[in-house]
């Protein structure tokens, strides 16, 4: 049998320093559990435009391709803040995530205990939280037409554009369904039907794919109310679905509910590939962090929960994916924490490596 692949796309910023401590990991299973990952890596993002004037290849989207997943660090940078449009970093990653069709963003927010005490909400609003964003990630006004900057008159326009087929919130849907079926069978539907005719049509698809899963409670709500209601008790949610902008405020949002976006994975799926499992990309939801790059001080809890997700979803390996949820569990339950998990003066961090290699002793205490 081969072995599964996995091309590592680090990227910039702190993507590259969160990706040092996943290859430390990816290594442990090769030694501890003789689980071993044909692994590649390449350029994405402003470091792929310094070496090939495009933040990605051609080469490297076609990798991407054929690997049964991508896992990437992060795009961007101020370095490539006055670059041309088109070629700015995160070009890059929109690109890898259309072109792979990866139209189901799955970005959970669930509390770890250890962690409870550090949300800005109160402990019991957050205590136990498990809840599961599925944003749309390749059409809407990311990718809606016409868009552009235009001369009108004596003044420019910026046009975007919110574009929604059927069939494009007709397949997220039934992702969100589907896992909703394997969790709590509860799924909130958020868009703006109030004043989006897209957002009508979402409601209508949405409701009508519902009647395929009987079993889950299907609700409504508008994404402002919903953010409103993510704030305030978020425990009444189990799988929310929303489209690609709402989802990636949402996410952010959801995020700090958690305590820090240092803790928060994601996995982007397409249509099944020929052996059956999703084409897939993972990634942690936060950005390149360039106020905190190359010092040493970035969480790479997010990026390690993107592999363990990577091991769930694309490699069918739920009881790895689990042991290292636990490892990073038992790690902060032990007190371990980089800066972005502490709110206290006088207590020395955690450095990036040292998070891991502590993710590293619990998965050894694990066996
Ligand atoms: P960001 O997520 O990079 O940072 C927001 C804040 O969170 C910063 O204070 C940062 O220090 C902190 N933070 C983020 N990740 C952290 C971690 N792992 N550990 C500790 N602290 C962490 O968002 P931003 O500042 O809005 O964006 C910076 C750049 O990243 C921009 O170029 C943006 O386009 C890009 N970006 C990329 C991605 C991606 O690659 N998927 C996602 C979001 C933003
Ligand atoms: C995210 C990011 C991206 C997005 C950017 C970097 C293109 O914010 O993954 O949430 O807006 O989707
Ligand atoms: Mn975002």
């Amino acid at each position: 049998m081969t072995n599964p692949s996995l091309l590592i796309l680090p990227g910039d910023g702190i993507g590259p320093e969160v990706m040092t401590e996943v290859r430390k990991i990816i290594d442990w299973f090769g030694a501890k559990r003789g689980i071993t990952f044909d692994v590649s890596e390449d350029l994405v993002g402003g470091c792929a435009y310094d070496k090939h004037g495009t933040p990605l290849h051609d080469d490297t989207m076609a990798k991407a391709q054929e690997v049964d997943a991508v896992l990437l660090g992060a795009v961007g940078g101020p370095k490539y803040d006055n670059l041309d449009f088109s070629v700015k970093p995160e070009r890059g990653l929109l690109r890898l995530r259309k072109e792979m069709d990866l139209f189901s963003n799955l970005r959970p927010a669930q509390c770890f205990d250890a962690l409870a005490d550090f949300s800005s909400l109160k402990k019991d609003v957050v205590a136990g939280l498990d809840i599961m964003i599925v944003r749309e990630l390749t059409s809407g006004v990311y990718f809606g037409e016409p868009r552009g900057i235009f001369e009108e008159g004596n003044e420019r326009v910026g046009i975007n554009t919110q574009r929604y087929t059927e069939s494009e919130i007709d397949r997220v849907a039934r992702s969100a369904f589907d896992l909703a079926m394997k969790r709590g069978k509860k799924l909130c539907s958020m868009e703006k039907a109030n004043v989006m005719e897209s957002g009508i049509l979402w409601r209508e698809v949405v409701t009508e794919v519902g009647k395929d899963y009987p079993e889950v409670e299907l609700s409504h709500m508008y994404a402002d109310a919903g953010a409103m209601q993510l704030t305030r008790w978020p425990k009444q949610f189990d799988v929310i679905v929303t489209d690609n902008l709402f989802g990636d405020l949402l996410s952010d949002l959801a995020a700090m509910l958690t305590g820090s976006l240092g803790m928060l994975p994601s996995a982007s799926l397409g249509a099944p590939m020929d052996n059956g499992r999703p084409k897939a990309l993972y990634e942690p939801v936060h950005g390149s962090a360039p106020d905190i790059a190359g010092q040493g001080k970035a969480n790479p809890c997010a990026c390690i929960l993107s592999f363990a997700m990577a091991l769930r979803y694309s490699f069918d390996m739920g009881e790895e994916a689990t042991r290292v949820e636990q490892a990073v569990n038992k790690v902060l339950g032990d007190g371990v924490r980089t800066a972005d998990l502490l709110n206290e003066e006088g207590i020395t961090p955690a450095t990036t490596a040292e998070m891991g290699d502590a993710v590293i002793a619990a998965l050894d205490a694990s066996l």
